[in-house]
């Protein structure tokens, strides 16, 4: 049972059928001007075509990269360049993408504080945009699935003139992400969490943004982003862009939220001690980040793994010490309970019966855990992605 859909998820059936033939019979470079390149051109146009429909923006507003990571890393470090003298301004429970790169820059990072649901300190906010030169605000937390009021903070951001990015790598593909009338000036997105294919991303940038690019060469993606496009990916995030689309139309979203309910009132009420992290009422809703009292998560996610239960912990192993998760350390856990904490997140390709048969798994592991572990928790061993 696979319950990591936030780590990654299966590429659908149809991405793969799709994808094939840009491998084999249609290598050719788009960039070629006799026929073959103008075929490949037109694939990679529609893939445009279909990642700019499911955010309701122009195809000429959708960037492709190799990554999520490197949409991210493209946004930031062009503003980075850009703009004048001030902070960049992100939150503490921000992905490593984001936080990584700022740490790389020659300016301040300026990291702005969330309360134990998970949700932005808007005072904390408004104090720390007087001093910032640009923004980045997640759309949904990769590891608690809580969503952050982004659209908000842009329009705060875009009262000082500021521009803001958001990276909605989680988000897109698990609830609607439109970008009419938001203040939003970029986004990444990353194929590899809605059932498209690895090593594929695309970054949103608003008609008329300021930009410099990351990678200099050919000039391809306008010139927005050199190297010969990698199209069998590129034609397998669109085709996952139109299929995550319909998804958002046909009702599987509640479906998945459904599973995921249930998979939660049967582990909270029949393990015992056990605390639901994030605010419940905003949060994705394919996710479930739980606390155990008493277990280890490492040692849960093995007793799991042993049972077919493939989930995460959000600890990290950093210069050989084991930290517990920054996503949870600034909502204010104490390091206790973000060592005993793990996630569960769910896809459309998991089942009833599966989230029935997970809890079951759970309330087991917790049980054994408890019996040998007597309630000393220990060191985390597990990175989530
Ligand atoms: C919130 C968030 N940002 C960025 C990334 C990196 O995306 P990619 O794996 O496509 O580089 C991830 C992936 O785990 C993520 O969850």
């Amino acid at each position: 049972m696979d319950l990591d859909a936030n780590a990654t998820t299966r590429p659908a059936d149809e991405v793969i059928d799709a994808m094939m033939p840009w491998l084999r019979e249609n290598f050719h470079n788009p960039s070629s001007s006799y026929r073959g390149g103008k075929i490949v051109r037109q694939a990679v146009d529609q893939a445009r075509g279909q990642v700019a429909e499911l955010l309701g923006v122009s195809a000429e507003e959708i960037v492709f990269t190799g990554s999520g990571t490197e949409s991210v890393n493209t946004a930031l470090n062009s503003w980075d360049r850009i703009c004048g003298a001030g902070d960049f301004l992100t939150t503490r429970v921000e992905h490593s993408a984001v936080l990584r790169t700022g740490e790389a820059m020659n300016r301040t990072l300026s990291l702005c504080g969330v309360d134990a649901s998970g949700a932005l300190d808007w005072a904390d906010y408004v104090d720390l945009l007087g001093r910032a030169a640009f923004v980045a605000v997640m759309a949904a937390n990769n590891e608690t699935g809580v969503l952050m009021d982004w659209r908000r903070a842009a329009v705060m951001a875009h009262e000082k003139g500021l521009p803001f990015f958001t990276d909605a790598i989680q988000a897109v593909g698990k609830m609607p992400v439109n970008l009419t009338d938001t203040a939003c000036d970029a986004l990444a997105l990353s194929a590899h969490k809605f059932h498209g294919p690895k090593g594929v991303g695309a970054l949103y940038l608003r008609r008329g943004t300021r930009f410099e690019p990351l990678l200099h060469g050919g000039g391809q993606e306008s010139g927005r982003r050199s190297g010969t496009e990698n199209v069998a990916g590129i034609v397998g995030m669109g085709v996952a862009a139109a299929l995550a689309r319909k998804r958002q139309a046909d009702g599987s979203l509640a479906e998945i939220a459904a599973m995921r309910d249930d998979f939660e009132s049967r582990v909270l009420a029949g393990a015992g001690g056990v605390t639901r992290n994030g605010d419940a009422s905003s949060r994705l809703a394919n996710t479930s980040h739980l606390s155990f009292d008493g277990c280890e998560a490492a040692g849960l996610l093995i007793l799991l793994d042993e049972m077919g239960v493939a989930c995460s912990a959000g600890s990290a192993c950093m210069a050989g010490k084991q930290q517990p998760s920054h996503v949870q350390k600034a909502m204010g856990f104490s390091d206790e309970r973000a060592k005993s904490s793990l996630r569960f997140s769910f896809s459309h390709r998991n089942t009833p019966d599966e989230a029935r048969q997970a809890a079951d798994c759970t309330i087991r592991a917790v049980g054994k855990l408890r019996s040998v572990q007597g309630g000393a928790i220990g060191p985390v061993v597990v990175y989530s992605p």
